[in-house]
């Protein structure tokens, strides 16, 4: 998950990185009072920023400089709204205005290809470090980390040395640079990272801007982290599978996927699109792996999710039997049908289910005899994205092809 620099200079913060102070406004009104009480740190002016998850706000006209309340009130009316990079301007950031000698970059991140973390940094920060690395790539250090020795003294002299910083400055870096691994560790993030780091005209080292990615599979040890997430941005079928325990991520298909399994899902996302090539182009509409276990509440749950997304013109039920039987999960269809009945959400459309494996006659039996309406078998993977490909391509209004 990234956060919003505002996020991320809470967590320096929180850290003991040094930073300025700063507010946070969805209205002019809210920046125009932040910025009363901030004018007085900024000497007289405050900057103005927009909260968007991309980079290049300065260049867009997300940042700028105000001298007094009314001015940030105006300033705030014109960065609020705002489109940049395709991304809609809904809080703004007031800050104190730093006076800057000079800026400089820092980031640690997880280097994947070298199975470890790595530090980059340069005297020469403020700009775009892509620019910088193609440019300019000797000014740029990149130092590996080890997991486990870190960031400590010795490290954090390597990177001001390596990095070029200047000697007056060098301390408070270090300082600085060694409290932002603790916020890359304490806070289980994947990328940490400042640009600029600056020095002012009275000598002090600041972050003036942070990024923070932090990792999702970390998330069960930071149930702090759940309030960080942009849950506007989410979306609502996203959010609601979620809040079921639903391993579930939205595509832009018409094509509903349910299986057991995230290796079976994704090769089942495969074989629908290749299918789906034949019938005007339909596609998988989600990705949904229901797990071992398959109970009837989880697939009448996952059921809900998908039926609720306006797209689905088909579903495809692909299950390969294993430690949960086909018999279990047969059952847990049959189940899932009379749950939704109840709920008051009816099967709406046609649901194409496979089931293989561990006992796969005896599931097939079931759902036979049970003969549930809509509900049609095929007994292999290929043959069944098939059929839900064509059914999806039957009743797809608008045309598919128009898409
Ligand atoms: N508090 C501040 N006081 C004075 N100048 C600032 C302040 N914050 C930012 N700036 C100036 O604005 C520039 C751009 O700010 P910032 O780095 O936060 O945004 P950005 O680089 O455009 O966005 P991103 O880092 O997302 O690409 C900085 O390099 C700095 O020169
Ligand atoms: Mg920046």
């Amino acid at each position: 998950m990234d956060l919003f620099e505002y996020q991320a200079r809470d967590l320096f913060e929180k850290h003991g990185v040094p930073v300025l102070g700063g507010a946070v406004a969805e209205t002019p009104r809210e920046a125009r009072a932040a910025a009363e009480r901030l004018l007085p740190q900024g000497g007289g002016r405050v900057v103005i920023k927009a909260q968007v998850k991309t980079g290049g706000r300065g260049k867009a006209g997300g940042v700028k400089l105000a001298s007094s309340a009314e001015e940030a009130e105006e300033v705030a009316g014109q960065i609020l709204g705002m489109d940049i990079k395709g991304h809609t301007v809904h809080r703004v950031m007031i800050a104190p205005a730093a006076a800057i000698e000079e800026e400089y970059y820092f980031s640690v991140l997880l280097d994947r290809a070298n199975r470890t973390y790595l530090a980059m940094a340069s005297r020469e920060g403020g700009m775009e470090i892509e620019q910088l690395a193609v440019e300019k790539p000797q000014a740029l250090a990149r130092i590996a980390v080890d997991a486990l020795e870190g960031i400590d003294e010795a490290k954090a002299r390597e990177i001001t040395e390596q990095g070029g910083f200047p000697a007056e400055v060098a301390d408070q870096v270090q300082a600085a640079v060694q409290k932002l691994w603790e916020v890359f560790v304490g806070e289980d993030a994947t990328l940490v990272e400042v640009n600029p780091l600056v020095t002012t005209a009275d000598g002090r080292v600041v972050a003036l801007d942070g990024k923070v990615t932090l990792d999702g599979n970390a998330a069960y040890r930071h149930p702090e982290h759940a309030a960080l997430e942009d849950t506007a941005a989410t979306d609502p079928l996203e959010a609601k599978a979620k809040a079921k325990g639903l391993n579930y991520v939205k595509l832009d298909g018409e094509v509903g996927i349910i299986g057991n399994g995230a290796g079976l899902v994704m090769s089942t996302l495969d074989v629908v699109a290749y299918a789906g090539e034949a019938h005007g182009g339909v596609r998988p509409a989600n990705f949904l792996d229901i797990g071992g276990g398959a109970s009837a509440e989880v697939m009448a749950n996952g059921l809900e999710i998908i039926l609720g997304d306006p797209s689905v013109r088909s579903v495809f039920v692909n299950v390969f039997g294993g430690i949960t039987a086909c018999d279990a999960v047969a059952n847990g269809i049959v189940q899932a049908f009379g749950l939704l009945r109840e709920r008051g959400d009816e099967i709406s459309h046609p649901l194409v289910v496979r089931l293989d494996g561990n006992n796969a006659q005896e599931g097939r039996r079931i759902l036979t005899e049970a003969d549930l309406p809509l509900l049609e078998q095929v007994d292999t993977m290929d043959g069944a994205a098939e059929r839900a490909a064509e059914l999806a391509a039957a009743s797809a209004a608008p045309p598919v092809a128009a898409k």
